[in-house]
Formats: C-alpha cells, sequence, structure tokens
C-alpha cells in the first residue's frame, strides 16, 4: 500500500498563520503526549515567529520550550522551519552564526530542518543544509513555489538538483501564498520526483482554497508527506485539515499511519482552545475564510492586505488600483524575487512609494538598494540594470555571497553578554533578536531576585 506522511502543523504554522503564534507552551502542553502517539511522520514546533514570539510577547525562552516539548514528545520527529543564511530574522548572518544555531538547535531537540530562501538562491541555504548534516540531523531543502513568467517546471527542477548536490535528505515545494493549483503541483511533483527521487513534501495554505485539491493531486503525483493542521486550527491561512485528508486519503487506499481516535483526541483538546481565542479577537474570523483575491492579483493575501493599509495610513487608497497594476512592473525590475517575507514586502513598499512619490523610483527604499548590491542574494530572474545603476549610484555589487563579508559574530557577542546571558542559547537569542532578548533577560532577573525575596521572609516567619 502506497504510504503518505503527515506533518502537524499546530504548535507552529498554523499558530502562526491564524493567531500570531500567541499560543503560550502551557496552552498546549497537556496535548502533546497525544500528539506524540498519533503517528505523525513528524510534528513541526519551532523556527519562523516562534522565537520572537515567545521572546516579545509570552516572556518565554524559546529554547526551553523546545527541550519542553522534546521530553514530552520522545517519539516524534520534531521539525523547523529556518531561513537559511537569515535563521529565524530576515537580515544574513555570518556562518559562525548560522552553525552555531543549528548546532544548538539539534542538542535542544531539533530532529529535521526545513531550510529555505526568499530568492531560492541555494548558495543561502547551503552552510545551513551542511550544519544540519554535520549534526546527524534530516536536512529537507525547501523551494519556494510562485507564479511569474520565468519561474516554470525546469527552473524549480534545477533548484532541486542543486538541493540533492547539496546532500539534502528531502525537498520540500513551499507554498506559501496558497496559489498553488491541483495541476500545478501534479506536474511539479512528478517533475521534481523524476529528476532528484529524494523524498517530497508539499507544504501548502488554505487561503484560496485550493489546499485539499492541490494536495490530493500532490499524493497522485508521488508525494511522500503531506503538511496538514488539526481541523480546529485549520483552513483560511493555515493549512488543510489533518483528520479531512486522512479521511479521504485512506479511503481511497493509502497507508496514513495516523491513529483516528488520537486526532480526535487532540482535536477535541485544541477547538475550545480556537473558540476562546475567536471569542477573545486573538484570531480574527477572517482568516479563517476563503479569500480568491490571491488568485487574481497572483499577489499573497497577506501582502494585499498591508498595501491597504499602506495606503490607507496615506489617506490615499484611492490609488489601490494604480499600486496593483504597478506592484508587478516592480516585481519585474527586480528578477521576479517570489513574494514571500521579506521581498513582498519591499516589493509592495517600492510599488506605493512609486505612485505616491509621483513618480517611478524618484525615491528608491533602502531594502531595495541594499538588493540590488547583492546583499540577498541572486534574483531569479534579470534585474532592470538602468534601475540597478541608479540604486547603487557607484558602489560596488557584493561579488558571492554577501555571508562571505561577515566578520564571525559568536563568540564576540558572547564576551560582551559576560554576565548577562547565562548559556550560547542566550547568546543566540540576543543575536538573533537583541532588544527584545535583552528586555526578557532583564525580566527574567527581576522575577527571580523577586522570588528569592519571598522565599527569605518566608523563611524568617
Ligand atoms: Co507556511
Amino acid at each position: 500500500m502506497h504510504k503518505v506522511g503527515f506533518t502537524e502543523t499546530v504548535l507552529r504554522d498554523a499558530n502562526q498563520s491564524l493567531m500570531a503564534t500567541r499560543l503560550g507552551y502551557k496552552d498546549f502542553e497537556p496535548i502533546l503526549k497525544d500528539i506524540d502517539s498519533a503517528g505523525y511522520y513528524s510534528v513541526e514546533c519551532w523556527g519562523g515567529a516562534t522565537f520572537d514570539s515567545c521572546l516579545r510577547y509570552l516572556n518565554e525562552d524559546p529554547w526551553e520550550r523546545l527541550r519542553n516539548i522534546r521530553k514530552n514528545m520522545p517519539n516524534s520527529k520534531l521539525q523547523m522551519l529556518l531561513r537559511g543564511q537569515n535563521l529565524l530574522g530576515y537580515r544574513h548572518y555570518p556562518d559562525d552564526v548560522v552553525r552555531k544555531f543549528i548546532e544548538l538547535a539539534v542538542k535542544n531537540g531539533i530532529d529535521i530542518i526545513r531550510t529555505f530562501d526568499a530568492l531560492n538562491d541555494v548558495h543561502n541555504i547551503e552552510v545551513a543544509v551542511d550544519e544540519t548534516l554535520k549534526n546527524g540531523a534530516h536536512a529537507s531543502g525547501a523551494i519556494c513555489y510562485t507564479i511569474s513568467p520565468i519561474h516554470d517546471t525546469a527552473s524549480y527542477i534545477r533548484v532541486a538538483k542543486d538541493m540533492k548536490s547539496m546532500g539534502v535528505n528531502s525537498i520540500c515545494i513551499k507554498d506559501m501564498a496558497g496559489i498553488l493549483s491541483p495541476a500545478v503541483a501534479y506536474e511539479l511533483v512528478s517533475s521534481i520526483k523524476e529528476a532528484v527521487d529524494l523524498p517530497l513534501i508539499v507544504h501548502t495554505h488554505s487561503t484560496t482554497g485550493l489546499s485539499f485539491m492541490t494536495l490530493l493531486k500532490s499524493v497522485e503525483a508521488g508525494a511522500d508527506v503531506i503538511d496538514t493542521a488539526i481541523s480546529s486550527f485549520s483552513g483560511g491561512t493555515s493549512q488543510p485539515a489533518t483528520e479531512t485528508l486522512n479521511y479521504a486519503l485512506s479511503e481511497l487506499g493509502y497507508d496514513t499511519g495516523l491513529s483516528k481516535e488520537k486526532l480526535n483526541t487532540i482535536n477535541a483538546f485544541f477547538k475550545p482552545i480556537r473558540d476562546a481565542e475567536l471569542k477573545s479577537g486573538r484570531i480574527n474570523g477572517r482568516v479563517l475564510a476563503t479569500d480568491t483575491d490571491a488568485l487574481n492579483y497572483q499577489i499573497p493575501g497577506g501582502m494585499l492586505s498591508n498595501l491597504i493599509s499602506q495606503l490607507t495610513q496615506q489617506g490615499q487608497l484611492e490609488k489601490f488600483p494604480e499600486v496593483l497594476e504597478e506592484t508587478p512592473r516592480v516585481r519585474e525590475d527586480l528578477g521576479y524575487p517570489p513574494l514571500v517575507t521579506p521581498m513582498s514586502q519591499m516589493v509592495g513598499q517600492q510599488a506605493v512609494v512609486n505612485v505616491l512619490s509621483g513618480g517611478r523610483y524618484k525615491i528608491i527604499s533602502n531594502e531595495v538598494k541594499s538588493y540590488l548590491a547583492g546583499e540577498y542574494g541572486t534574483p531569479p530572474g534579470a534585474v532592470n540594470e538602468g534601475l540597478r545603476e541608479k540604486a547603487l549610484a557607484g558602489r560596488e555589487m557584493i561579488k558571492g555571497r554577501y555571508a562571505d563579508t561577515l566578520p564571525p559574530l559568536f563568540e564576540k557577542t558572547k564576551e560582551e553578554l559576560k554576565g548577562v546571558a547565562r548559556s550560547d542559547e542566550d547568546v543566540m537569542s540576543y543575536i538573533s533578536f537583541p532588544q527584545v532578548a535583552e528586555k526578557f533577560f532583564e525580566d527574567r532577573q527581576k522575577a527571580e531576585e523577586k522570588k528569592a525575596l519571598y522565599s527569605i521572609e518566608a523563611i524568617e516567619d
């Protein structure tokens, strides 16, 4: 019987997509044992916004969260999402930091590291992949899926082949915007499977409503693993429902390895949480709905709402149609980057500026300047050379990998944080989110001093 594995995303992507990663560790701790024994291929539980949200909003140490999940889920493969050379943020880190981060992630419990680069520039994931393999973990190379005149099956196959030659253990097609259609998914999955013969995972979002059909066609084409979210945290900007796909695929004769009873238990646990969060407003009902705008404009839903809010702030919402026309032109000038963070913000912001400032590229954002200088890597297609010349204004292009120009940072930062950071993990939290981590360290210190004070009082009682 054909096997299909499931990756459960409720702890990471579903949590991030529906409620900006505000589920605290204590909120889901009671259900971890059941998730551990449900039969998933892997459980995505870390990465993306987890770090930022833990430190900034939840007063949680993200490393401790990982260790606690590990302790409660001894049998599962724990998975994280990594932005290649950017780790969890949007700037490039030197190689020593990337290597140290991965070493610590694996040491604290991660089994599978899914790595991607916003431009699909494989040079930006090669160090992460190398270090993942050195630490004995599973390196999964993720290809960002996008639609443009220069992105076709052949271009994705080239990326997959480059990833294979780096030694990745699997390939993931990552569709951030939910625009991967069933027909294209079938074509991509079969072609990539044929070209590289590695386990293949498909990741999509339910935003536009295509996701169930897309995953079904992916499985028919030979996908080995699909990403899904337990039903009460599924749909809309999240993943399609685990139970639904388990039901449909089992009926079609696939072996999913999942326990229906366990899935029911997990869903029964998350359902009241979802309901409470809908009531509190931390989940906005709109994110659960189907929104097909992304199919019409080929602009991800999150980017569309960003554009609208930028124009609203400027009191220029009537310029929205113009911005919608300008956005693909800016994207073309930049060599058709996939519209994923940070490229979606960069392209959108420049399009707004081009329309509102009364002339194209009268003002060029610093991000676009850095991008055209090569700081983000190699764009997928040719950029507008006239624009590049204007943006660089005599500054030299970066040759090769931007990270090669960055001096080592970890040991230096560790030295600077003496007396504040208590572990290498702390140092890494600081490097990733300096201000937020600093505040977290201070609060932690204060809380402990307070606790110590109370216990002295208790003794003297
Ligand atoms: Co996602």
